[in-house]
């Protein structure tokens, strides 16, 4: 991601200087630099001033637990996250200098503690330590705003204290101060960590732009309506008992619940009966009308939603449908190749010799649509590596907020089907990873195997 304050040497040197000016002259203690994104904070903090998510779960038993079992909680220790930084980016960070500041950069999101308190490059997982707790409790109650307006990049201002910051005017603890914070019931809070430019420019996570370009933000309903669920309880053992408690946990993509249904799908034929040679053409209708933002959204380098689709006749024959062209500009990147090959930049970084590459769509069926936003290096060679981006304007075949999509597949009726019934199948799935990168970087293999987000079926009659 981009940091204006580590873009290059030079530009440090020149900050590191007028902070040392700005503080001798005129004392202040805290700075906020014109570019606004506070890799400033690094190593500002000491471990000491946050306290480990296990302190709270004596009184917040319910939301620890929840917490515990999020992506938030394992956004450090998760292996396709760990792989990445250490494998690929952190080597990177070494090799190349414009995308010297994701050293510290990935792990502003990911391991907030670290980052403020200036463990970077943290130790590896199997070390234990406090970098491990991920996206905790008190990060995100310690922020009280954004140097941004419409945030990215980490840009949180953080307030270590005895205050939590809160969504309630009336809590009251026995352990510690509570606040009210308007901050914390915004999008633009979630956008400090979800939205985020490359160290080129290009803007690489833009959940929060695409709920804000959306319907869901003139309508009122936040990211917390969504992803944190409300229902009568307490929030703390001895706290009082309320109707709307914001639980934690926050699912998403990798939440196999989350994901089903987010996009409806229905199939249809033209016609009921068909004869060999004729043309059979199906029409795949797809509205997502779960989702706030686009379906992929976030990690969009690496998220691929696609339709399969099949006939099987009587006799248990299948036939796969392809999609048929719309002609839009860089189409060719949403319709599945098995003989394309991308993603060049990972083996490079870690030094595999004659890397060509790998599949650029994994093991997704020849002639599916893939709902995706392809990412380009500064070579143009498509690529996960969300900082190695400079360019991802080419093409964006994803489904927006309660947009319809449609798509049309056909194939030619053989003279051998078999008369009788013809099924028609189409399973919408969905993947975190393609399948190909996932086995190059030996990710277990539950973290890229596809997830079935909807499934249709009809029948037409074959005629002889
Ligand atoms: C000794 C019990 C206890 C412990 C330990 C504790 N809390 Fe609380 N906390 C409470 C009570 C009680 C409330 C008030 C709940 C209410 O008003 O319904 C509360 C409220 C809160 C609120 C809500 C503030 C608001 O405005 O809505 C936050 C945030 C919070 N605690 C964070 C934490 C964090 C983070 C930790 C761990 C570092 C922690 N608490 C540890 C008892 C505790
Ligand atoms: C990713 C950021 C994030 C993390 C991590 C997080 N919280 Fe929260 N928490 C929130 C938000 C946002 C709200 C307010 C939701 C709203 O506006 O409705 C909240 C609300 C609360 C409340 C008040 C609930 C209510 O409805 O009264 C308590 C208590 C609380 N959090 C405690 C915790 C504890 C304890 C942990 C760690 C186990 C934790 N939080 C981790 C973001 C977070
Ligand atoms: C301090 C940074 C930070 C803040 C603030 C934050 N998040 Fe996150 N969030 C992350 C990181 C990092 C991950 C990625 C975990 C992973 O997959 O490695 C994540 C993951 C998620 C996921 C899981 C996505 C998936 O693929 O399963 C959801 C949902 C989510 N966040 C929603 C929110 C919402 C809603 C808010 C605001 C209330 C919020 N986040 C605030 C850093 C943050
Ligand atoms: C109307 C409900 C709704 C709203 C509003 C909403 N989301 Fe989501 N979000 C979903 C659903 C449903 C999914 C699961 C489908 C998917 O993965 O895209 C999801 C998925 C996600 C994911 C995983 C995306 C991926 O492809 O890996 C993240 C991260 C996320 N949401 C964050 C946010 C943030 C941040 C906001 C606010 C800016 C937000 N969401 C607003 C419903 C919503
Ligand atoms: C601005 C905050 C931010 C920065 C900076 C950032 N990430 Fe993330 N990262 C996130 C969020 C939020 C998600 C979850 C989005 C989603 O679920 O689609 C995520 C998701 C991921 C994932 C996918 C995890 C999964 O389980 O699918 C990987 C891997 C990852 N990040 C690695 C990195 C690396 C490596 C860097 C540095 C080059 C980095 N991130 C920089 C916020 C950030």
């Amino acid at each position: 991601m981009r940091s204006p304050n580590v873009k290059d040497n030079r530009h440090i040197n020149f900050i590191i200087l007028s902070c040392i000016v700005i503080l001798l002259s005129l004392s202040l203690v805290t700075i906020s630099f014109p570019s606004g994104l506070n890799a400033a904070e690094m190593g500002k903090f000491k471990q000491s001033q946050f306290k480990s998510p296990k302190t709270c779960k004596g009184c917040h038993k319910g939301i620890y637990e929840e917490w515990k079992e999020s992506m938030m909680a394992r956004s450090f220790t998760h292996s396709w996250d760990e792989t990445e930084y250490f494998k690929l980016a952190l080597e990177h960070s070494g090799q190349l200098k414009k995308v010297a500041g994701v050293k510290a950069g990935c792990i502003g999101c990911h391991s907030p503690l670290a980052f403020l308190t200036g463990d970077i490059p943290p130790s590896p997982v199997n070390k234990n330590t406090r970098a491990n707790e991920g996206v905790s409790c008190e990060i995100c109650h310690y922020i009280t705003g954004s140097t941004q307006k419409e945030p990215f990049n980490f840009s949180f201002i953080i307030k270590p204290g005895t205050v939590k910051y809160g969504n309630r005017k009336d809590a009251e603890s026995p352990m510690h101060d509570t606040a009210y914070s308007k901050f914390i019931t915004t999008p633009e809070f979630c956008a400090t960590c979800h939205d985020e430019q490359s160290p080129y420019g290009a803007w690489v996570k833009s959940t929060y732009r695409e709920w804000k370009n959306g319907p869901y933000a003139k309508e009122g309903v936040r990211c917390q309506d969504c992803h944190m669920h409300y229902s009568r309880g307490k929030s703390a053992s001895m706290g009082n008992t309320r109707d709307d408690i914001a639980h934690h946990v926050f699912h998403g993509s990798h939440s196999p619940t989350k994901v089903k249904g987010a996009v409806d799908l229905s199939i249809y034929a033209e016609k009921t009966t068909f004869s060999p040679k004729d043309t059979l053409t199906i029409k795949a209708v797809l509205f997502n009308g779960k989702a706030g933002h686009m379906i992929p959204s976030g990690s969009s380098e690496e998220r691929m939603l696609w339709l399969e689709v099949w006939a099987i006749d009587k006799n248990g024959k299948s036939y796969i449908l392809n999609v048929s062209p719309k002609g839009f500009k860089g189409e060719k990147f949403t319709i599945a190749d098995p003989d394309a090959i991308s993603y060049q930049a990972m083996g490079e970084i870690m030094g595999v010799k004659g890397f060509k590459g790998v599949k650029r769509d994994g093991d997704v069926p020849k002639g599916s649509r893939i709902f995706r936003k392809p990412f380009f290096d500064p070579k143009g060679r498509m690529t996960i590596c969300q900082w190695f981006t400079k360019d991802n304007t080419r093409v964006d075949y994803r489904i927006g907020p309660r947009e319809t999509k449609i798509e049309t597949y056909s194939f030619e009726i053989p003279e051998d089907i078999s008369e009788g019934e013809l099924t028609i199948k189409a399973n919408l799935l969905y993947s975190q990873v393609p399948s190909s990168v996932g086995k190059f970087l030996g990710l277990p293999e539950d973290e890229y195997a596809p997830m079935l987000v909807n499934s249709a079926s009809m029948q037409v009659v074959i005629k002889k």
